[in-house]
Formats: C-alpha cells, sequence, structure tokens
C-alpha cells in the first residue's frame, strides 16, 4: 500500500473550535500528525480534553479549552490564552456549530439565537483571534465550514442553512478584506459525514439512501475533510485564497 504524504505543517499553531468530537476532533488530530500545535476548544470541556489527551498520546502538542465560543470576549479570553501559551496563533478553524433541523413552524428565537451564536458569530470571533495573535510578517490563515446546503433548498434545514451561507459570505468578504495583510480565507463544504452532531439530524435510513445517491456512491469521512483542511493551510495552497473547496462526493456539483 503506498505510504500516506503527509503536508509539513510544523511550523503552525492551529486553533480548532467545536473540537471535541466530530470533524473539529478528527481534523485536530490530523494537523497534529501533520505537526502543528493544536488548540482544542469546545462547550464540553470534558470532550475537549479528551481530544487533547488524544493528540498527546499520539505524540503531538495540544492545549484544550472550555468555551462557549459564541461569545466575544469569552473566544477573546480563551484565544489569548492559546496565544500566551504558544506564542502565536497562525490559523484558526472555524468548525464548531449547532446542528439542527426542523420545519418552519417549529423555529423558536431561541433556537435562532443558540445556532447563531454558535455557527456564525464564532466565526466572526474566530477571524479577529487571528487577526489579533497572528504573526503579521508572515500572515496567517482561517478555515471556515461550509456545507452543500449552501446550493440548494433542502426541506427543514433554514436556520441552518442560512447560517452556512451567511459564513461561505464571510469566507468572501473576507479574503477580500484581509489578504492584503496576508491571511488566506477559505471555506471546506464537506457532505454527508455522519458525525455525532449529523446522526442526531439525520437517520441512518437517510444516510443509507445518500450513500446509494450521491456521485461517488459513497458517505463522506472525518479523513476526506481533515485531508482538505491540511491542504488548505500548506504551502501547496499559498495562492488559494476565497475558495470553497467542496469535499462531498458530488453532492454539490449534482444538486
Ligand atoms: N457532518 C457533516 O456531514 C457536515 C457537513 C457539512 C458541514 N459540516 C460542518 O462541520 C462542522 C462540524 O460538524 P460535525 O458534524 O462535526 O458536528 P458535531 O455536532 O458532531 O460537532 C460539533 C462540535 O461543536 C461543539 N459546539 C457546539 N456549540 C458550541 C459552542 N457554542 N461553543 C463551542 N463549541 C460548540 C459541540 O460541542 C461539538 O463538539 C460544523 O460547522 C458543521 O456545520 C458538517
Amino acid at each position: 500500500m503506498a505510504k500516506e504524504l503527509l503536508p509539513d505543517l510544523s511550523d503552525l499553531v492551529v486553533l480548532i473550535t467545536g473540537a471535541g468530537r466530530g470533524l473539529g476532533r478528527s481534523a485536530a488530530l490530523h494537523l497534529s500528525r501533520c505537526g502543528a500545535v493544536v488548540g482544542v476548544a469546545d462547550i464540553d470541556g470534558a470532550s475537549a480534553a479528551d481530544t487533547a489527551a488524544k493528540v498527546k498520546a499520539a505524540g503531538g502538542q495540544a492545549d484544550s479549552f472550555t468555551c462557549d465560543v459564541s461569545g466575544q470576549d469569552a473566544f477573546a479570553a480563551m484565544a489569548a490564552d492559546f496565544a500566551k501559551r504558544r506564542g502565536r496563533i497562525d490559523a484558526v478553524i472555524n468548525n464548531a456549530a449547532f446542528l439542527k433541523y426542523e420545519p418552519l413552524e417549529s423555529v423558536t428565537e431561541a433556537t435562532v439565537d443558540k445556532m447563531l451564536g454558535a455557527g456564525f458569530k464564532s466565526a466572526i470571533w474566530g477571524s479577529q483571534a487571528l487577526v489579533r495573535h497572528m504573526r503579521p510578517d508572515i500572515g496567517g490563515s482561517i478555515i471556515n465550514l461550509s456545507s452543500p446546503v449552501i446550493v440548494r433548498g433542502y426541506p427543514t434545514t433554514l436556520v441552518y442553512s442560512a447560517i452556512k451561507s451567511a459564513v461561505t459570505s464571510l469566507t468572501r468578504t473576507l479574503a477580500a478584506e484581509l489578504g492584503p495583510r496576508k491571511i488566506r480565507v477559505n471555506a471546506v463544504a464537506p457532505g454527508s459525514v455522519p458525525t455525532p452532531g449529523a446522526l442526531g439530524i439525520n437517520d441512518a435510513a437517510e444516510y443509507e439512501r445518500r450513500a446509494r445517491t450521491i456521485p461517488l456512491r459513497r458517505l463522506g469521512r472525518e479523513s476526506d475533510n481533515d485531508k482538505a483542511i491540511a491542504f488548505l493551510l500548506s504551502r501547496d495552497a499559498e495562492f488559494i485564497h476565497g475558495a470553497v473547496l467542496q469535499v462531498d462526493g458530488g453532492i454539490s456539483a449534482s444538486a
């Protein structure tokens, strides 16, 4: 079997939100394998600590933080703590989200506020943290989590889809705003990865249907997304900026 070639990210200090489980945890482990020092933030502090322990057990370097990333002050304090420990922050992965699908009539203000905080406001605070703690001479990188829902209307996903569209728009706006300061801003748009959060909104039958209909005829894997993020952080992607990289087996292309 061919040896897996990992990009060299050993000069990077990377903060990942929502990294206590799912795609965020997997990205933390993979980026660490590529040599990065990772900051693992999650509202569920025990899960964040567990991710950091797994990174360290595999020989990597990690700090974990209990943080509700929807709050500007809480995010800023957590990022400052991480930057103080590690000297700087070179990249932020705005991964956290609260996933919920429900029909229009069921949507409450409390749900909208919670989803906006976890999935959209946090991406603004994460971008601010990168600007504040990066090395201005070297630059930095922001990666947001988009989704195939931005290209097509899926019933019952209105709040989630609107947030993912907003995060995608933020990616392009900040690419224009921050590019001159050597900050690359991109998004990954994974598709149909049955993470703990996703399994809470899609049942097994839905995933079986998707595995049959996705053009590449399988579900997404955490590792698909990990590799895309590592590539976007690597020097090989030095001129890739403002992009939405679809990692979805063709879902978006065939929508
Ligand atoms: N799984 C998929 O198929 C898929 C597809 C497209 C996009 N995404 C995106 O990928 C990202 C990760 O999704 P996932 O599937 O791993 O979900 P998940 O629910 O399994 O993980 C999300 C993590 O975010 C944390 N979190 C939630 N609210 C938070 C808050 N306020 N502060 C700090 N942490 C908070 C949770 O505790 C959890 O650990 C999300 O942005 C999601 O929209 C996932």
